[in-house]
C-alpha cells in the first residue's frame, strides 16, 4: 500500500551533462542522509519510480544498484527493496553538520582577491540575456576553420600515445614556439630565439607569470587608464600597486612616467585597450628609452594586433626594443577563439629561465594536442590564409557598423576604427551616459557596452568612460549589424 503512494521528492535535469542514472542516484543518496527517507523505509519498485519519473526503467534499476553496493539500500527477498537500517550514524552527522554549523570547527575563510570590489563573472551574467552582442573581443565564430582544425586534431591524434602520456616542456611544443617566431617575425618585426617564447594559457596566465616572477608585493606597475581589467586584477593579487598614466591620441603619456619611481609599464600599444588609439613612434620610442634609463621593463599587451585595416601592421614594441626591456603578450584567443586557451609570452633572454620555472609551477605546461595542431596550422600556412580572410570579414563588418552610426546618428566621434575587433563611440553632451543607453539596448536584446560592463577599468574612477560605447563587431554578420542597430536607434529615440 504504501509504496504505491509513496513519491520520492525528485526531479532529473535533462539538460545536465550528468547522466540520468547518476543524477537519480546521487538524489536518492541524499534523501537517506538528510534523512529524509529514513533507515528501514521501502522504496517505490522500479517500475514506479521509472513512470513517476518518466525515465527508462533501467535508469532506476542502475541506480538502485550502485546504492545497493555502496550500502544505503537493501533488497529483502520477495518484500522489494529498502533504505538500509544500518547507514553509520557518521555519514549523516557530516552531512546534517551543514545545516548545523555549530557542530562544526570554522573552515579558513577563502582569501578574496582585490579585484576592486568587482566580479570578474558579472559581464558573462549580462551577456546571456542578448540576441544581438557588440561584447568586445569576441572573434567570428562562424569563420574558426573548423574544418582544417579537425582534420589537423584528428591527424595528431594518430600514434599520439607517447606525447599524451609523458610531460612535455614546460615553456611549450618546440615546434609551436618555431612557428610562432616566424609568424612574429614577419607580422610584427620580432626577432626572438623560440627559446624566449613561452606558450600560456591565454594572455592572463601570461600576465600572472610576468605578476610572479616580476612583480613581487609592494612593487609598482603603471599602468595605462582606462586598461584592461585584467591588469590591476592580476597585478593586485600579487600584492603590486597599480598606477594610473593617463592615454591621449598618441597613446601612453610617457611624460607622465617621468621622474617616477621604477616600476613595471603594461601598454596596449597596437590598439590601446580600450579607446583604441595606436600608441606613436614618437611615444614608442621614449617609452623604450625610459624603460632602458630606469631599468625596468615594459609589458606589451598585442590582443588584437594581427587586425589592422589602414595600412599594414606596425612593428610591435618589442620589434624596436635593442635593450632587452619589452615582454611580449601574445594570444591566439582574438585570432582564433577564446576557448583554446593558447596564448605567449616573448621574453627578455634574461628572463626566459624564470618565466619558464614560473609555468612549471603553475601547470608544468599547456596541453600536447592544442599545440601540436596549433603548430601546424601556422607552419602550414593555414593561420596566415585563415588571417588574409578574417581581416576582410571584419574589415566589411567594421565597414557597416561605422556607415550604420553615421547613417543613424549624424556626424558621431569614433576612436579605434582602424585597428583590432571593437570600437569606441564617444557619445556628445547631448545624449544620455554610455550605461543608460547600454540598459536600453539590454531590454532590446542589444549588447553594446559601457566600460563598466566591459573587460576595461578605468582606474582613476574619474567618470572616463562614462560617455564611451564599446561595439564588439567581429561577431555580428552585416545583417546583424543593421537589426541591432535599428534596436539602438529605438533605444536612443525613446531616450531623447
Ligand atoms: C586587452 C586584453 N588583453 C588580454 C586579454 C585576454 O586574453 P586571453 O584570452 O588570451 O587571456 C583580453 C581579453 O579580452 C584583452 O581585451
Amino acid at each position: 500500500m504504501e509504496i504505491q503512494i509513496l513519491q520520492l521528492p525528485i526531479e532529473v535535469d535533462r539538460a545536465s551533462s550528468l547522466s540520468l542514472q547518476h543524477q537519480l542516484m546521487i538524489k536518492i543518496r541524499e534523501l537517506i542522509l538528510q534523512r529524509q527517507l529514513e533507515p528501514g523505509r521501502r522504496l517505490p519498485s522500479s517500475r514506479d519510480l521509472s513512470s513517476q519519473l518518466a525515465v527508462s526503467r533501467n535508469t532506476v534499476i542502475f541506480a538502485y544498484d550502485r546504492l545497493v553496493s555502496e550500502g544505503y539500500l537493501e533488497v529483502r527477498e520477495r518484500a522489494g527493496i529498502f533504505v538500509s537500517p544500518h547507514i553509520p550514524e557518521k555519514s549523516l552527522r557530516i552531512i546534517n553538520a551543514r545545516s548545523h554549523p555549530e557542530t562544526r570547527a570554522p573552515l579558513p575563510s577563502a582569501r578574496i582577491l582585490p579585484m576592486r570590489n568587482r566580479s570578474p563573472l558579472l559581464y558573462q551574467r549580462l551577456r546571456e540575456r542578448l540576441e544581438l552582442d557588440f561584447r568586445i573581443g569576441r572573434p567570428a565564430n562562424d569563420c574558426f576553420p573548423k574544418r582544417l582544425w579537425t582534420k589537423l586534431l584528428v591527424e595528431k591524434m594518430g600514434g599520439s600515445a607517447r606525447r599524451l602520456t609523458e610531460y612535455g616542456n614546460p615553456s611549450g611544443l618546440e615546434e609551436l614556439r618555431v612557428a610562432i617566431g616566424e609568424h612574429l617575425k614577419v607580422a610584427r618585426g620580432i626577432n626572438a630565439h623560440p627559446d624566449q617564447i613561452l606558450i600560456v594559457a591565454g594572455s592572463e596566465e601570461g600576465l600572472n607569470i610576468v605578476a610572479k616572477i616580476l612583480s613581487p608585493p609592494g612593487s609598482t606597475v603603471y599602468s595605462e587608464n582606462p586598461c584592461y581589467k585584467g591588469v590591476p586584477y592580476v597585478f593586485e593579487s600579487y600584492g603590486a600597486t597599480v598606477v594610473p598614466i593617463p592615454v591621449d591620441e598618441e597613446g601612453l603619456c610617457v611624460d607622465a612616467l617621468l621622474g617616477k619611481e621604477r616600476g613595471l609599464v603594461c601598454v596596449t600599444p597596437s590598439h590601446q585597450f580600450p579607446v583604441g588609439v595606436t600608441m606613436s613612434l614618437n611615444r614608442r620610442l621614449r617609452l623604450l628609452d625610459w624603460a632602458d634609463s630606469n631599468g625596468t621593463y615594459i609589458v606589451e599587451d598585442d590582443y588584437d594586433g594581427d587586425f589592422r585595416y589602414d595600412g599594414s601592421p606596425l612593428t610591435a614594441l618589442a620589434g624596436l626594443d635593442r635593450s632587452g626591456s619589452v615582454i611580449y603578450v601574445g594570444t591566439f584567443s582574438k585570432s582564433l577563439g577564446a576557448g583554446l586557451r593558447i596564448g605567449y609570452l616573448v621574453v627578455p633572454e634574461e628572463l626566459v629561465g624564470a618565466a619558464r620555472e614560473a609555468k612549471a609551477l603553475l601547470n608544468n605546461g599547456n596541453p600536447w594536442l592544442e599545440q601540436a595542431v596549433l603548430a601546424e596550422f601556422i607552419g602550414s600556412g593555414g593561420f596566415e590564409r585563415h588571417l588574409r580572410k578574417i581581416r576582410h570579414t571584419y574589415l566589411q563588418r567594421r565597414n557597416a557598423l561605422l556607415e550604420q552610426l553615421r547613417l543613424r546618428f549624424g556626424d558621431v566621434e569614433i576612436s579605434g576604427e582602424a585597428a583590432g575587433m571593437h570600437l569606441a563611440w564617444h557619445l556628445s553632451d547631448d545624449r544620455p551616459d554610455a550605461r543608460t543607453i547600454q540598459y536600453q539596448c539590454l531590454h532590446r536584446g542589444v549588447g553594446v557596452y559601457s566600460i563598466d560592463d566591459s573587460p576595461a577599468i578605468d582606474l582613476s574612477n574619474a567618470g572616463l568612460g562614462k560617455k564611451m560605447l564599446f561595439f564588439g563587431y567581429a561577431c555580428l554578420t552585416e545583417s546583424e549589424i543593421v537589426s541591432a542597430m535599428d534596436r539602438l536607434e529605438k533605444a536612443a529615440l525613446s531616450l531623447a
